[in-house]
Formats: C-alpha cells, sequence, structure tokens
C-alpha cells in the first residue's frame, strides 16, 4: 500500500492521538503481529473498556494500515490481551505472583507473556486497562520496542484535575484558543463528539477529574445546578465516566439567595444548610459519581463567607456536610485577597493573603474538603517564588493549581512550554519537616499522610480546530497530565513522547522541536517582566508590555520602580514581612539580599539598579541584556522553525510559523517598552551602547 507521508490534515485536531502510519518496515513487522485484540465477552459490556478497545482500535488501525480482530479467547498468539485480574486466566497466567497485589485502583501492568507471546494489559479496574491501552498505544506511536515488556505503573497523585474556565455564553475567560467547546448559546453544546474527543485526550495523559463551568459562577451557570440544567449535566458527565473521568461544577456562593429564593447564604444557617443538601440530593439523583463542586469565595467580587462574619472553614463544611453522604468533595481556593487593598504602606501585601487567610484554619476544615492553592503567591507569573501555603497545613488536604492556559506566558501566540516551571514547583524544597520535604511530596499525599490530594490546572483549550491555538501549546496540555501522573519524568522525556506521538519520530526533527521547546520559556522570561518582579502587561487582558499596568494600580506601580531603584521589599526586616511565611533556610535564603536568588531578586528586594546580582551584573544592565537576547533568541526560534518546513505536514507548520513570526515581532515591542521604561526612569545608558529610546 502506498502509504502517505503526512496522512493527517494539517489543522492539528488529532493532536497526540494522530497514529501516524509507522514508516519504518523492521518496526511495522515488530508490531503487527499484536494486531489481534483479546477481551474476555463479560468485560466487554464495561463502557470504559468499550472505550480503550475502541482506542486500541483506531490506533492500531491507524499505525499498522489494518484494523484488528478482536477475539474473546486467545486461540491464536500473539495478541493484545486486556482484562481484570482475577478473572481472566489468560491475564493471570502472565502475570508473575505477587504482581497484582502492587498494583492499585488506577494501576495497571503491561507484560509480555513469554509462552503465548501475547502482550497482556492487566489493571485492578476498567480505568486501569483504559491507561494500560493509552501506554501501549504510546509505546507504540513513540516507536518503542515492545519485545519483553515487562511494565508496573500506578499514578503518583491521586486527584488529577483540569478546571475549564468556560462560561454558559461559549466564552472563556483566559481562553485563548477560540470558544468554549461546552456551550454556547447559554445552552450546554449538543455537539457532544468534541467532548468526547477532548476526553480521549485527557484520559491518554492521565487526567481523572474536570470541573466543567469557570470559577467565576456567574448569572446563568448558577443554574446548573437545578434540574433545569442537570440533564445536560449528566450526559457530559456521561460521556467523561467512559474515560476514568469524574465531573465536577465550580458554585456560587450565594446561589441560595441568587435562585434559591433565601434571603441569606449565610453558612451557618439552618435554612440554608438545606437548600444546599437539596442541591446534592438533585445533583447525585442525576449524576450518582458526581465528583463535587468547585468554589472560588472572597476572591476578585466573588461572593463567600466573609459577608457573614464567617471563615473559610465554616463556609467550606456546609457545603462538605451536604456532599459527604455521597462521598462527594469540596475544592476550595485558596486565591483569596482584597483586590482593592491600598499598598502605599508598603506593609500591605497581596503575596501575604493566602497564608494569613488560611494558616490559622489549619485542622478546621472537614475530611472532604481540599484546598486548591496556586502555584505561587500571586497569579500564575512567568516567575514566582513557591507559595508558602503549601505544605504548612499538616492537618488539611491541599491541591496545587497551575495554569496550563497563557494567561501571563504568551496567550498561546508565544511559544512557553511550561513543564519546566512546574517541575521547578514541585521540586522545590519547602523544609516543612526537615529537608527533603518538597512540594511533590506535598502534592501526593505522602509528607502528610493526606487523605485527599494531587494536582489541578486551567485548562487551555477551546474549540479552535487545533485544540489550544498554538500547536505547540498541546504540549503543555499533555505534559501537565503526564507530570501529575508522574512527577519524576522529565521535561524533556514528556517533550519528547508529545513530539514523536505528534510529528512522526524523525530524530533530527524530534531535537530540533525539543529544543525549541525546552528553550521558550527562558526566552519568554527574558524579554518580559525581570527578576521576578512580575506582571508588566497590560491590565485586564493581560496581553502585551505595559511596565506599569495592573488593574488594581489605583495605588501607584506594584513594583515601586522610581529613579533610583525597583522591586517589593517583602522582607521581615524592612518589608511587607512576606519572607516570614517560608520554613527555616528558605526564610533565610529570601530576606538576605546576598542568597536571593536573582531570578525573584525584586519580587523579595527593593535594590537601586546598580545592585550586582550573582551574575556579576547590575539590576539595570541584566535588564538592558536580557531584553535584548530575549527578542534576538524569539526571532531564532523562528529561523529555527522555518528550516523544518518540509519536515512535516505543511498546514501543521505553517500554524507554527505565523505563530512565532508574531511572537518575534510582539517581542521587539516587549523589548522596546520594558527597556526605554527603565532607561528614561534612572537615565543609566547600557553598556554595549545600543538603541534604547
Ligand atoms: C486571575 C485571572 C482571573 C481569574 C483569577 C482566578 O486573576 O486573571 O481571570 O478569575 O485569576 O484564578 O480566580
Amino acid at each position: 500500500m502506498n502509504t502517505p507521508a503526512f496522512p493527517h490534515t494539517g489543522d492539528g485536531y488529532q493532536a497526540w492521538l494522530g497514529y501516524r502510519r509507522i514508516p519504518s518496515s523492521d518496526l511495522r513487522e515488530q508490531y503487527l503481529p499484536y494486531n489481534r485484540i483479546m477481551i474476555e465477552e463479560h468485560a466487554e459490556r464495561d463502557v470504559i473498556i468499550q472505550a480503550a478497545i475502541a482506542e486500541l482500535i483506531r490506533g492500531l488501525e491507524g499505525m499498522l494500515g489494518q484494523a484488528p480482530a478482536v477475539l474473546s479467547s486467545c486461540e491464536q498468539s500473539p495478541c493484545v490481551a486486556l482484562g481484570i485480574f482475577g478473572s481472566s486466566a489468560v491475564i493471570d497466567g502472565a502475570i508473575q505472583e505477587g504482581t497484582s497485589s502492587k498494583v492499585c485502583e488506577e494501576g495497571y501492568v503491561i507484560r509480555t507473556d513469554n509462552l503465548t507471546g501475547c502482550i497482556v494489559i492487566g489493571a485492578v479496574s476498567s480505568v486501569g486497562i483504559l491507561y494500560g491501552v493509552f501506554h501501549l498505544l504510546r509505546l507504540l506511536s513513540t516507536g518503542a520496542d515492545v519485545d519483553g515488556l515487562d511494565i508496573l505503573e500506578n499514578p503518583v497523585n491521586q486527584l488529577r484535575m483540569v478546571n475549564q474556565w468556560d462560561n454558559i455564553d461559549g466564552s472563556i475567560e483566559r481562553g485563548y484558543a477560540g470558544k468554549s467547546i461546552f456551550y454556547a448559546d447559554n445552552k450546554i453544546t449538543s455537539d457532544l463528539e468534541r467532548i468526547r474527543d477532548y476526553a480521549r485526550l485527557l484520559a491518554s495523559s492521565g487526567i481523572n477529574a474536570i470541573s466543567m463551568n469557570n470559577v467565576n459562577v456567574h448569572k446563568y451557570e448558577t443554574m446548573l445546578i437545578t434540574p433545569e440544567y442537570l440533564p445536560d449535566v449528566a450526559r457530559v458527565a456521561d460521556i467523561f465516566r467512559a474515560y476514568g473521568i469524574k465531573l465536577f461544577l465550580s458554585v456560587n456562593y450565594a446561589s441560595p439567595l441568587e435562585i434559591g429564593g433565601l434571603t441569606t447564604a449565610d453558612p451557618l444557617e439552618p435554612t440554608v444548610r438545606e437548600w444546599w443538601r437539596n442541591v446534592a440530593s438533585d445533583v447525585y439523583a442525576a449524576i450518582p459519581d458526581f465528583g463535587g463542586f468547585l468554589v472560588k469565595a472572597d476572591s476578585e467580587n466573588r461572593p463567600g463567607p466573609f459577608t457573614y462574619g464567617r471563615n473559610h472553614a465554616e463556609g467550606a463544611n456546609m457545603l462538605a456536610e451536604a456532599l459527604e453522604p455521597y462521598s462527594g468533595i469540596v475544592i476550595w481556593r485558596c486565591f483569596v485577597y482584597n483586590c482593592k487593598q491600598d499598598w502605599r504602606d508598603r506593609k500591605t501585601d497581596r503575596a501575604r493573603a493566602a497564608y494569613d487567610h488560611f494558616k490559622p484554619l489549619d485542622g478546621q476544615f472537614k475530611e472532604n474538603v481540599i484546598l486548591q492553592v496556586k502555584n505561587g503567591p500571586i497569579d500564575f507569573q512567568v516567575r514566582e517564588p513557591v507559595s508558602p501555603l503549601i505544605g504548612a497545613m499538616p492537618a488539611t488536604n491541599q491541591v496545587i493549581e497551575f495554569q496550563i492556559t497563557q494567561e501571563y506566558t504568551g496567550q498561546q501566540r508565544h511559544v512557553c512550554y511550561l513543564v519546566p516551571q512546574w517541575k521547578e514547583v514541585l521540586d522545590f524544597d519547602t523544609h516543612i519537616k526537615g529537608e527533603g520535604s518538597t512540594v511533590k511530596r506535598i502534592v501526593d499525599g505522602s509528607l502528610h499522610g493526606s487523605r485527599y490530594s494531587g494536582f489541578a490546572a486551567v485548562s487551555n483549550i477551546g474549540d479552535d480546530a487545533n485544540w489550544t491555538g498554538h500547536l505547540l501549546a498541546q504540549a503543555n496540555l499533555y505534559g501537565y497530565g503526564r507530570l501529575a501522573w508522574n512527577p519524576e519524568l522529565s521535561s524533556e522525556q514528556i517533550a519528547e513522547e508529545w513530539i514523536r506521538m505528534s510529528f512522526g519520530g524523525e530524530s533530527d526533527l524530534v531535537d530540533a522541536i525539543l529544543r525549541l521547546l525546552m528553550d521558550s520559556w527562558g526566552i519568554y522570561e527574558a524579554y518580559t517582566a525581570p527578576l521576578g518582579v512580575g506582571f508588566m502587561v497590560s491590565p485586564n487582558h493581560h496581553y502585551g508590555p505595559d511596565v506599569e499596568g495592573y488593574e488594581y494600580s489605583m495605588w501607584g506601580t506594584y513594583h515601586f520602580a522610581d529613579w533610583q531603584g525597583v522591586g517589593v521589599d517583602r522582607t521581615q526586616a524592612t518589608g511587607t514581612g512576606y519572607t516570614t511565611q517560608y520554613t527555616g533556610a528558605n526564610f533565610d535564603v529570601y530576606e538576605s539580599l546576598d542568597t536571593c536568588p536573582d531570578n525573584l531578586l525584586l519580587f523579595f528586594h527593593h535594590v537601586p539598579y546598580t545592585h550586582v546580582l550573582h551574575s556579576g551584573k547590575t539590576v539595570i544592565q541584566h535588564i538592558y541584556d536580557t531584553h535584548f537576547e530575549g527578542a534576538e533568541r524569539a526571532a531564532e526560534l523562528r529561523d529555527r522553525w522555518a528550516k523544518l518546513a518540509d519536515r512535516m505536514d505543511e498546514g501543521l507548520h505553517q500554524q507554527v510559523a505565523d505563530r512565532l513570526a508574531e511572537q518575534a515581532e510582539h517581542a521587539k515591542e516587549w523589548r522596546d517598552r520594558i527597556n526605554t521604561y527603565f532607561y528614561r526612569r534612572c537615565g543609566i545608558a547600557d553598556e554595549q551602547g545600543r538603541e534604547i529610546y
């Protein structure tokens, strides 16, 4: 058969599940004998197993060019055999004794049976089989050797969630890839196929939970918990269920007032408690395995328990009590701060807020409450320290919140591979229980023995054909799921998997794209806000440079730049005291100008422009140099990509080329706006005499 080199259209819709035809005949020969699937009849009725088989058929057919047969016994070997431990002789026969007890609910074993030559995928549950199938497909589509497989995988993190910030009118808050795939015209969409394809993408990377509406719950979304909308919500839940993904809804804390006809939403008021219990009963009648509620309260003008003089434990526990009979959970966000606060005294500090509000409440939350803490103390900037609240509440469940959508990192018009940033956060040692108290050990629940723990992140998809606007931003969605499954995977390994699955496995092509992704965060950081100071983006939409831009900046610049210096003094000695929220050595490192890392210097200290960094450069020269270099390197990204023109589908190449061209131009604007601002503030010339206006 004549196989086209690029069998997919160039829109990127298939993402990393394109299952392109395997070009190497050696590999095809190795894989072809496995073009038979064995599953015992009784298992086939399970919806998750059906999804797994459908995926395996799709993948094998795409890669090998022939539809595999599905058999209910293993007469013909070899084959790919799927089954639950204890209910399939083929699976049990192939698994070594004692192995199945090491596999947890969502884990699996993939093993080549020496006797039959079959590849068996065995698990405790059907979702384990689904994950095992995606793993096998990943091996095949990245060109791995499948002889003698002996794999046992369990997810490291329990909750691996995405948060949609989709609104029912079809818009997406901080969405950079078109409109919502969930809603249009104040209704839940009837195009459930696109949602199914999203579920496939999520499950293939290991995601097991989704909240399907924005944390800012407006008028109509408040209604999603009512019988009017629940049947449609249930249809969406059905789709995700087939891929092992639990559905959650964001709720409006003032719902009893807004849609319940009550005069209060006070969490201690019996009528309010009863109202929420009835809501829970309606929701679980429609969706028996519903995950629970996600709540943004008392933040950026959202209602919350503060209105009634109650604290956030009282607020969250009231909802937790309503969900408890159904094993539902409340995910309560810690992004709570007063956006109207006046910080001119240089003591008031937004960065302190989450810790100040929540730390004193440790131990007061019910067991089915999880606090969701943003990775940094401010708001998903290109560079921030790790939030000191993470791990600081040993008696409280916590999940970390990342932002896959690139609100402050180029809005999917600039390339910014975020996995390296997330890994830095996860590897950070909080010292909370002595050395080795890393963030990843807090969020996997092991450090404090938490009942619930894990990852949440704001999704980056919309209805653009390629899901993420920038094709290369798909790597962030994929990478997030993989990292949530196993935070020990390296950024390079994750990127390489994604590249091989999306573009094929020619090594120089893989290398070129890998280097581009790995360079991208550093480049973006270089030409945007310097030395950890943050923001400098246009207010409200947050795209493009505006050095003093900050929507709440009625109190002057947030970075306190004047003619002598720049940066926020967050020290205990002379500043806001934010550094005291860190434990032991971390406090010392950040408190002292001598030890504070350069890349966070302006987050923690106010310094003169002539202050000399550890790098040996002055702050002002660092700003000039990084901005010139950053813009140059952005232009190089464009040129590096241009060289790959005939190495992939033209459509795929062109869409990235267009974005990189825009980035290269926009990086110049960033360079000029920032350099000019600081030059005019301090009047210190660039040592290299480059042109600054
Ligand atoms: C940021 C973002 C908002 C969002 C908020 C949140 O402030 O700009 O759009 O609502 O974070 O995380 O709740």
